[in-house]
């Protein structure tokens, strides 16, 4: 068991989980592509033919309080609970971001664009306008204050964890967290924040169902159980009073699909004896079991966020050919701009899932929609680009690749906790 919380002693070994081994063997390197099968029945061919995505691995180197809470008892001025927060713009906004890279340790070397040596600084210079209402800077001592002795927990991929750092940098600026677990390539993180008996912890779960990896032949095959939440954290989820999903891209990957241990149909998986099985099908079919199994959890009583698809940016290529993202702006006709394809499809099968378990589940309310994904496809600007690396030069003098999917922090991915705080805040109707 890892243990949690301030009253959780020393720790101790994780037990090995299949989960260890999705996160991938090359290092230093972007690697790993896939096409999109299915898609084609999907979309008319000329608009997609073989999308390719990107899945980083370099990155390893690197209760029931909670719907009580009142925003009048913690000093905040939650006005607009109905606000819908995902529709709005990016305006220029002076304030100076809420760390740096001198202020925050926690940012990962892929991640710290300023150490990296990112030149321009406007990509901080904004904040994020929802239509209908004012969404308050972050505040990290207000966040602590509403999560003393609570317990939250990131599960998903390398943007989960982006995630989770540019909250551990926010609110360390208040105090230093305390390390609880580490395991050794980082992928499950656990920290207290001491004064506040404040936990926040990650463990990656990039598809947040059970999954192998297999390779044969050369290539790299994902085994997924569609119907089996990963037990790294269903088995501890009645420990958290907070859970923070998100997951999406990996369902790009090669895959063989299972449902009640039996193959169910494969994608892109190169063994024609299965049928093929659209990813977006498949991703459908696990988030919704996931949705579906955490409400029916016995003694989870916390609130659960479902933060939806944050869309890539490489224009002039794709990551492996040259692909890159040097804007400097957020796009300039913000209200014209519709998501992409992809992430729209991603984004719909995430909002209609929440959708049909926050239905059917009677403590709706515990299930909130972090809805980001059109305010962060606004920010083309917020990539680490080529300064993923503080080398931002091969040897023979190219450029590195580019990192147009993560986020820098600090950066706009900061805005999440925005959005996070103010639906933890929103008094229930
Ligand atoms: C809350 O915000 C609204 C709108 O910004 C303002 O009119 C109101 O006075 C504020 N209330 C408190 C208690 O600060
Ligand atoms: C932060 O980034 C700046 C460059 O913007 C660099 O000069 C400085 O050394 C970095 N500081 C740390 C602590 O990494
Ligand atoms: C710290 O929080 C945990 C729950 O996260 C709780 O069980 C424990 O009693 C708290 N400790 C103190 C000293 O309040
Ligand atoms: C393995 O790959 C080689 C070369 O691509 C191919 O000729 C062979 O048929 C493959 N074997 C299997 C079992 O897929
Ligand atoms: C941005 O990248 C493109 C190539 O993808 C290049 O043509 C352009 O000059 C770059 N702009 C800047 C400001 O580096
Ligand atoms: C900006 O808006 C105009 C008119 O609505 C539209 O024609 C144009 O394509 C938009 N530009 C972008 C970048 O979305």
């Amino acid at each position: 068991m890892i243990p949690i919380g301030e009253d959780g002693g020393k720790p101790m070994g994780l037990k090995s989980s299949s989960a260890a081994t999705a996160v991938d063997q090359g290092r230093g390197n972007l690697l790993k592509y896939l096409c999109c099968s299915g898609l084609i029945a999907l979309v008319p061919i000329a608009i997609v033919n073989c999308y390719v995505f990107l899945v980083y691995s370099s990155l390893i180197d690197q209760e029931a309080v909670l719907y009580s809470l009142h925003s009048a008892s913690l000093g905040a001025n939650i006005s607009t609970r109905d606000c819908d927060l995902s529709k709005g713009k990016w305006i220029p906004d002076a304030a100076p971001p809420l760390y740096t890279n001198e202020t925050c340790r926690y940012i990962q070397g892929h991640q710290n664009c300023l150490k990296n040596g990112r030149p321009d600084r406007g990509f901080l210079a904004w904040r994020w306008r929802p239509d209908e209402c004012d969404l308050p800077r972050f505040d990290p001592a207000l966040f602590l204050r509403a999560m003393r002795n609570k317990r939250m927990i990131f599960f998903g991929d390398s943007i989960a964890r982006n995630h989770m750092q540019s909250l551990l940098c926010a609110i360390s600026q208040v105090e230093e967290p305390r390390n609880l677990y580490r395991d050794p390539i980082d992928k499950d993180v656990i920290w207290l924040l001491p004064s506040f008996n404040f936990t926040l912890a990650i463990f990656w779960s990039p598809f947040l169902v059970k999954h192998e990896q297999r390779s044969s032949n050369g290539s790299t095959i994902m085994h997924i159980h569609l119907d089996t939440p990963e037990e790294i954290w269903m088995s501890r989820l009645h420990e958290f009073h907070a859970i923070v999903l998100s997951s999406g891209p990996w369902f790009f990957k090669p895959s063989v699909y299972y449902r009640g241990g039996s193959i169910v149909g494969c994608h892109h998986c190169g063994d024609e004896s299965i049928p093929p099985l659209s990813f977006i099908d498949a991703y459908r079919m696990a988030l919704g079991g996931v949705l579906d199994s955490i409400a029916a959890r016995d003694g989870y009583a916390g609130t659960t966020f479902l933060r939806t698809f944050s869309a890539e940016h490489f224009e002039n290529g794709e990551w492996w050919n040259g692909g890159t993202c040097n804007r400097t702006e957020p796009f300039r006709n913000q209200s014209a701009v519709e998501l992409p394809w992809m992430a729209s499809e991603m984004r719909r099968i995430q909002v209609e899932e929440f959708d049909r378990a926050a239905a059917k589940n009677p403590s709706r309310s515990k299930l909130k929609l972090v809805d980001v994904s059109y305010s962060a496809y606004l920010r083309p600007d917020g990539h680490p680009g080529v300064f993923r690396s503080s080398r931002t030069l091969t040897p023979d003098g190219s450029a590195v690749q580019s990192d147009c999917l993560h986020w820098c922090l600090p950066g706009p991915i900061d805005m999440w906790n925005e959005i996070l705080l103010k639906t933890l805040l929103a008094r229930e109707p």
